[in-house]
């Protein structure tokens, strides 16, 4: 048995807008010194195909939702447990040994302008059988605060991405994040000015969710792996900028999105304006959507960080190898980095950012930031459900 103390050891569990599973991680944070965090086990718990296709349909309204959301709810919190239960197991931890758990649980809508974003979760019944303190519902007290609720990760980014040179750090989960990081700050600089105010951080469009999409929609499968398909296309000029026209793309931020701005729907308006009569190859409009993904990522980063000297990749997208391609094509000049060569793999980072808004919450610390979400205030994000 692992003789870590209680402090130090949190889990984190996230499941994005992918649709693909939950990630789940057991982290230690060391009291003092670097690195801020050790992984210390991972799970990836991928969703039943049930599961899936209900999460999938509660993104729009639906017949019975309340119903069907508790349910579908239900469900996650067991797949939370056992992934929890597995993480347990592998660490050789008992759950007495974990400080808390945070709980992202499942977007199915997110409405910042209606006041609104929903995570299905039910952290009661993944406290009852993990017999763990769940930290959950994070991102509502700072919509409360009149900020967007996202993206929350930019502050963990800051904790363990900071480098002597200014950074952008872009997680490609469903949709895209991108956090921008200055450099290190010197002792002395430290005193004077506040590091967070600094940081910036936005949803800059879509990661994986419309490749995904058409990948599903003509081969069948979860995702286009390794980006194989895309390969053997040619990107469309005419389709890529009718998806580039897209106002989101443009608004400046605090902004973020969803499946709710980009679903099929979305991509099936663009491409009836631009090839009415089907006459493009479905392999050039996956390559034109990897593309599209790209080409947001890197115009993002050259309006809103062009400072970056180096971009550093994380979440699923990272392996999407076409994507990567382009990505380093977009950004030219700076090296474009899989969040693995800096210490972090790319599957563990966002699981890793809500054990670490977990141990933000036990100590009544701020995870959002302000200049990010354009929340009012910095907030202590998340509510308790004791073990
Ligand atoms: N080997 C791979 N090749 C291509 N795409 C991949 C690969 N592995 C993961 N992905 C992509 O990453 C997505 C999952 O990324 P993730 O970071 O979990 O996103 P989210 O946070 O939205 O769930 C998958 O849906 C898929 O699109
Ligand atoms: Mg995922």
């Amino acid at each position: 048995m692992r003789n870590e103390t209680q402090d130090d050891l949190y889990i984190g569990v996230m499941s994005g807008t992918s649709l693909d599973g939950i990630d789940a991680v057991l982290a230690q944070f060391p009291a003092a010194g670097q690195p801020p965090v050790r992984l210390i086990a991972h799970v990836h718990h991928a969703f039943a195909d049930e599961l899936r296709a209900a999460l999938f349909a509660l993104q729009s309204p639906v017949e019975n939702e309340l119903h069907r959301a508790a349910v579908a709810a239900q469900h996650l919190a067991r797949g939370t447990a056992q992934a929890i239960a597995e993480l347990l197991a592998r660490a050789g931890c008992t759950p007495t040994q974990v400080r808390a758990a945070g709980v992202h649980g499942q977007t199915i809508r997110h409405r910042p302008d209606a006041g609104y974003t929903i995570q299905l979760n039910a952290p009661a019944v993944v406290a009852e059988l993990t017999e763990i303190d769940v930290i959950a519902d994070f991102r509502a007290r700072d919509i409360a605060a009149g900020g967007e609720g996202a993206p929350l990760v930019p502050a963990f980014h800051d904790a363990v991405f900071r480098a002597d040179h200014p950074r952008a750090i872009v997680n490609i989960g469903g949709i895209a994040n991108i956090t921008g990081l200055p450099a290190r700050r010197s002792v002395a600089e430290s005193a004077t000015a506040s590091t967070a105010d600094s940081v910036l951080g936005f949803d800059c469009g879509p990661g994986n969710v419309l490749i995904d999409l058409w990948h599903a929609r003509h081969r069948g499968g979860p995702c286009d792996r390794d980006g194989a398909w895309a390969a053997q296309g040619r990107s469309d000029p005419a389709l890529l900028a009718a998806l580039l026209d897209e106002p989101f793309l443009s608004a400046p931020p605090p902004k973020s999105t969803g499946r709710d701005l980009f679903h099929a729907d979305w991509l099936d308006r663009n491409l009836a304006r631009v090839d009415p009569h089907g006459h493009l190859a479905l392999v050039d409009v996956q390559a034109t959507l990897t593309r599209f993904t790209a080409a947001t990522i890197g115009s993002a980063i050259r309006q809103h960080h062009p400072s970056a000297q180096d971009v550093v990749v994380c979440g699923g997208g990272a392996y999407n190898a076409t994507l990567m391609r382009m990505l380093r094509e977009e950004c030219a000049a700076i090296p474009v980095l899989d969040s693995g060569s800096v210490g972090i793999a790319p599957e563990h980072v966002e699981g890793l950012a809500f054990a670490w808004l977990a141990r933000a919450y036990l100590a009544g610390t701020p995870g959002n930031l302000p200049a990010v979400t354009g929340a009012r205030h910095p907030r202590v994000l998340g509510a308790r459900y004791p073990r």
